[in-house]
């Protein structure tokens, strides 16, 4: 399968990504995870990102598409995969629908997780990520981890992103509205969008993805 999941910063697209992923074995691409990791690495790509995160605007397209790109081709994804923060814009979903045609591919659905503005809010400012692996997502209160500041899974270190300061998370909401909210249109028209409620359990949420993902 290949599907998109779309939603606000915070609605929780990484947190069920790496559910659904597993449930359908394909690939959880995440191009957040992608820049977060060429930061770690000091790469060129993660220079150049960083100070777009940091703002919570957008990296340029040409950076992002590419790096979307390859990371598409690499051999686990040859059966479909999960994109997660891409795309972000329409420029970006006409690019990723011109890759895919050229191999004869077409997305399966287009996943659409609704989420009030003030949940997101409380989510991103309680949320705390483990240092080893983006994959390892917590929260203070929601989802606390055993001991404070200690991942579950790994023993790693929790930290909070240096993008979920309340200022940036306004920039960050405004971006998501007035960029991304266009490609629900846009995939609307391809009738590709189910959307379900991202409120609730963390489990009722993935069941209720698994269950729009079906149909
Ligand atoms: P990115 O990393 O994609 O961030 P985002 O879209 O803002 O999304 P978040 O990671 O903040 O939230 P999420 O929906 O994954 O929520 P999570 O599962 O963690 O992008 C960051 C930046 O990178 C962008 O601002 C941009 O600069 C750049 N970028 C990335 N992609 C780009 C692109 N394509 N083009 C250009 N620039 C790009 O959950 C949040 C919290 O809620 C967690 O603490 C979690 O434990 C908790 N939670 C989750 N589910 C529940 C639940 N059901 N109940 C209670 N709590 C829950
Ligand atoms: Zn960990």
């Amino acid at each position: 399968m290949r599907i998109v999941l779309v939603g606000p910063p915070g609605a929780g697209k990484g947190t069920q990504a790496a559910f659904l992923a597993k449930n359908l074995d394909i690939p959880h691409i995440s191009t957040g995870d992608l820049f977060r990791a060429n930061i770690s690495q000091g790469t060129a790509l993660g220079v150049e990102a960083k100070g777009y995160m940091d703002r919570g605007e957008l990296v340029p397209d040409e950076v992002t598409i590419g790096m979307a790109q390859d990371r598409m081709k690499q051999d686990d994804a040859a059966n479909g995969f999960l994109l997660d923060g891409f795309p972000r814009n329409v420029a970006q979903a006409e690019a990723l629908d011109a890759v895919l045609k050229k191999d004869d591919m077409q997305l399966d659905a287009v996943l659409d997780l609704e989420v009030p503005e003030d949940e997101v809010v409380k989510r991103i400012a309680g949320r705390r990520i483990c240092r080893n692996d983006s994959a390892h997502v917590f929260h203070v209160e929601y989802n606390a981890p055993k001991t404070e500041g200690v991942c579950d899974v790994c023993g790693g270190e929790l930290y909070q992103r240096a993008d979920d300061s309340e200022e940036t998370v306004r920039t960050r909401l405004e971006v998501y509205h007035t960029q991304t909210e266009p490609i629900i249109d846009y995939y609307r028209a391809q009738n590709l969008v189910v959307t379900i409620s991202a409120l609730g359990k963390v489990d009722e949420v993935t069941a209720r993805a698994m269950d729009a993902l079906k149909k």
